[in-house]
């Protein structure tokens, strides 16, 4: 199966609603999406392409930490099309993710998810760079793409409003 993974392009955006609608069995996460574009927070946007079908999409946004704005970015929400869950898509999305952020220059991701899912990846549970976020515990995980990029950051991280519905 050939899976091109790019940068969403124009006219995209309902496909993009739609994967994450299938792959989370609710609007939430797509509606987040949505605003984090209606509102100038979605920076990077990659969607995956089977057959030129949009199958799964990843977005990154800024977060605040400690109280410095865009001291670091926030991979998610990921979502994988359920009929093309399981074979690599996710991961290429992560990774494709990754690339980018360091492309960008960006020091800092984190995200909220699966421990043993995004540990493949080197993420690790972000208590160990002194960052927390709400009670999330293990679920919440962080990667420095530029190493030493969590120096002097800790405490409370806040992602964008959009998150929580605004
Ligand atoms: C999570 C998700 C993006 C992974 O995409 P994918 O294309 O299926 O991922 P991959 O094929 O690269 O990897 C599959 C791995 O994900 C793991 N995975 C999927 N859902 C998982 C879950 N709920 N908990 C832990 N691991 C999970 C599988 O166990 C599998 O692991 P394996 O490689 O050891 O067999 C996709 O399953 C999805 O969209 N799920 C619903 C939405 C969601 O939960 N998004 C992520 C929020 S953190």
């Amino acid at each position: 199966m050939k899976v091109l993974i790019r940068v969403e392009e124009p006219g995209e955006d309902e496909a993009i609603s739609e994967v994450h609608i299938r792959a989370f069995g609710r609007t939430a996460e797509a509606e987040v999406v949505e605003s984090l574009r209606g509102r100038g927070a979605l920076l990077a946007s990659l969607v995956a392409l089977v057959r030129d079908r949009i199958v799964g999409h990843v977005a990154l946004s800024p977060v605040e930490v400690g109280g410095m704005p865009r001291a670091a970015v926030a991979l998610g929400p990921l979502a994988v099309d359920p009929d093309y869950q399981g074979r690599g898509i996710g991961a290429l999305l992560v990774d494709a993710f990754l690339q980018h952020c360091r492309v960008r220059d960006e020091g800092l991701v984190v995200v909220l998810g699966y421990p043993g899912y995004y540990g493949r990846f080197g993420f690790v549970p972000a208590e160990r760079f002194g960052l927390h976020y709400r009670d999330a515990g293990e679920a919440f995980q962080a990667l420095e793409v530029r190493p030493g990029a969590a120096e002097g950051l800790a405490g409370e991280v806040h992602y964008h409003p959009a998150f929580d519905g605004a």
